[in-house]
């Protein structure tokens, strides 16, 4: 299973996309996840892309491609993989089409969750992320079992300082400009299909896992 996750900020794709890397058994890469890891460690990778990150905006896309294309060419790739939160630009799917032709393993499918401005603020701002591991909770719809604690690895849950209100208003106006053209790039690829994200957690890894059998 070779899968996008395309969606606006806070809409679930880091969500669904740990549970569909298990059901597939392929690996999950998320772009946000490595920036944040670099920074965590403090690598150069990881201050270059801290400024963008922190506004709001994107990592360039000379830094961003190189990044996911060398993660795409480790060997459990070629087992499959659901990609979070690349591409993002018009540049950046090119550069994935081009680089998965070369690989001999294009796209199986491109799901697009989508939810309203509403259902997504709302779960942005009370996100909270783990230290450690990364796992995502939300303090209403999906909260650790012992606050403040991730129940996966016991580390400490943080709130993302891009969850801030002003910079989600900017994210979405991101999205909207740089991502959103990229429903259209796939589907005139015949590649795209839809999901109604704002069901529950299970009701959309349902819906996705529905839709993508008939593909
Ligand atoms: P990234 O980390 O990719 O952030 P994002 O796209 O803004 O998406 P999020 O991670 O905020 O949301 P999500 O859709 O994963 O939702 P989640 O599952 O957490 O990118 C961050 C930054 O890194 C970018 O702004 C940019 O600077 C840089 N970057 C990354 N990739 C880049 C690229 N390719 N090019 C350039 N720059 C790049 O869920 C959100 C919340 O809702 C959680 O609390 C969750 O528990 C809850 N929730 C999830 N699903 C449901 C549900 N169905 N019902 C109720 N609650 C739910
Ligand atoms: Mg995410
Ligand atoms: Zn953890």
């Amino acid at each position: 299973m070779r899968m996008v996750l395309l969606g606006p900020p806070g809409v679930g794709k880091g969500t669904q996309a740990v549970k569909l890397a298990g059901y597939y058994g392929v690996p999950h890469i998320s772009s946000g996840d490595m920036f944040r890891e670099a920074l965590a460690k403090g690598t150069p990778l990881g201050l270059e892309a801290k400024k963008y990150m922190e506004a709001g905006t994107l990592v360039p896309d000379s830094v961003t491609i190189g990044l996911v294309k060398e993660r795409l060419e480790l060997p459990d790739a070629s087992r499959g993989f659901v990609l979070d939160g690349f591409p993002r630009t018009l540049r950046q799917a090119e550069a994935l089409d081009e680089l998965l032709a070369q690989l001999k393993m294009p796209l199986d499918v491109v799901v697009s969750i989508e939810a309203g401005r509403d259902v997504v603020v709302e779960r942005l701002v009370a996100r909270r992320t783990c230290r450690q591991c990364g796992a995502v909770y939300h303090l209403k719809f999906n909260p650790p079992a012992i606050s403040g604690v991730c129940d996966r690895c016991g580390g400490e849950l943080y709130q993302r300082a891009d969850d801030a209100e002003e910079t989600v208003r900017r994210r979405l106006e991101v999205y909207s400009k740089e991502t959103e053209p990229l429903i259209e790039y796939y589907r005139s690829r015949g590649l795209l299909i839809s999901v109604n994200g704002e069901q529950d957690i299970e009701d959309v890894f349902e819906a996705i896992k529905a839709r993508v059998a008939q593909v």
